[in-house]
């Protein structure tokens, strides 16, 4: 019988929409297990400039320090998006939060469901065993690294800067959840070309020797984004830094059929955050026609985080019975959808509380 204070980080667009149905299912959980969870919800993104001309103001870091968790909606809005010259960005609020908190493992899960193949934009025999995590560094390299100008602003630089202390302690997080899963780990990097990969690989190699139940294999990024598409199958967890990390789990979360349907996790400090991967959807925001799903299986993962393993099984099993049944939103089913609230709705009722 747990009580819990959970920072409620909606944040811009679709996210407000979709949190509310996650909430809804973490109440559920607290009924059928005897929890209870306390949101407090504080502004961050577009919002939060908007508000008080911060994308982080103080008040939410503050919040989110002291909470057991944070539950992120989406940041971000088109206004934004076009104008090279602007200062301050929804995007700025996620990064400091993710650095501040020091959540530099960025846990993104990959796997298909056998009744959505049809949606996936591979062949459905390629998605048959497709069952992956993405484990990216979150708070170092190209993000962080030095950056400028130089020659009057006519010369742009980023710089990927990596410590052996960062890449040790987040291939340890890929050497770990590849031992709790099938025991394969994939280093991707670009050791053909950047020195900073190069650390990676020393690193790596250094520490296989402690960890010899784990099939290592090492895979160059290009090759892997290659591989991602001709047979996603063969991986397990792949680890990989900040910017290599963002693109592919992009790129895999297409796979299972909706950019709508994957959760993800950012742990490494006391408190860890908890958000759907996909972005605001500004255009379909207010609309009731978001996919929770995503958003679901982060409290999912938040629950897990908390300890609470079996509660967050319950919610996975609720989504999947869910889906099992055929219902879904309009990225699921465009013939036989229903929206936000009533999926919500119904993955709540599946908990049985
Ligand atoms: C993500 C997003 C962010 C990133 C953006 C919004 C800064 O794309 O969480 O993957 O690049 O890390
Ligand atoms: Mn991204």
């Amino acid at each position: 019988m747990g009580s819990f204070k959970i920072a409620v980080l909606d944040g811009d667009g679709i996210g407000p929409e979709v949190i509310k149905q996650g909430i809804k299912v973490l109440d559920r959980v607290g009924v059928r297990f005897g929890h209870t969870f306390h949101y407090h919800f504080a502004p961050v993104g577009a919002v939060a400039i908007d508000q008080t001309g911060d994308p982080l103001p103080p008040e939410t870091l503050a919040l989110c320090k002291e909470s057991d968790a944070i539950f992120f909606g989406a940041i971000g809005h088109p206004r934004f998006d076009n104008d090279p010259t602007l200062k301050v960005r929804p995007e700025q609020g996620l990064l400091r939060l993710r650095k501040e908190l020091g959540l530099y493992a960025n846990l993104r899960p990959v796997a298909g469901y056998a009744q959505l193949t049809h949606l996936s934009p591979l062949r459905p025999e390629r998605m048959v065993g497709v069952d992956m995590l993405i484990v990216r560094e979150l708070t170092g390299g190209t993000y962080f690294g030095e950056k400028g100008r130089r020659d009057g602003g006519n010369t742009a630089y980023d710089t990927c800067i990596y410590s052996r202390a960062e890449v040790e302690r987040i291939v340890q997080v890929g050497f770990e959840a590849a031992r709790n899963r099938r025991g394969k780990l994939t280093l991707v990097d670009k050791a053909n070309v950047m020195e900073s990969s190069r650390l990676w690989r020393e690193v790596t190699q250094e520490m296989a020797a402690n960890n010899p139940d784990v099939a290592l294999n090492y895979m160059f990024v290009d090759n892997a984004a290659m591989q991602l598409i001709l047979n996603p199958a063969q991986f397990d967890v792949i680890v990989t830094d900040n910017l290599f990390g963002d693109i592919l789990s992009d790129a895999s979360s297409v796979l299972a059929g909706s950019l709508g349907l994957l959760p993800s996790s950012s742990v490494g400090a006391a408190v860890g955050m908890f958000e759907p991967i996909h972005g605001s959807w500004p255009e379909g925001a207010g609309q009731d026609r978001a996919n929770p799903v995503a958003t679901i299986l982060s409290a999912a993962m938040l629950l897990d985080h908390l300890g609470l393993v079996a509660e967050g099984d319950a919610v996975r099993h609720a989504v999947n019975t869910t889906l099992e049944s055929g219902v879904g939103t309009e990225d699921l089913h465009p013939q036989h959808k229903v929206g936000t609230n009533a999926m919500g709705d119904l993955i709540a009722d599946a908990l049985g509380a």
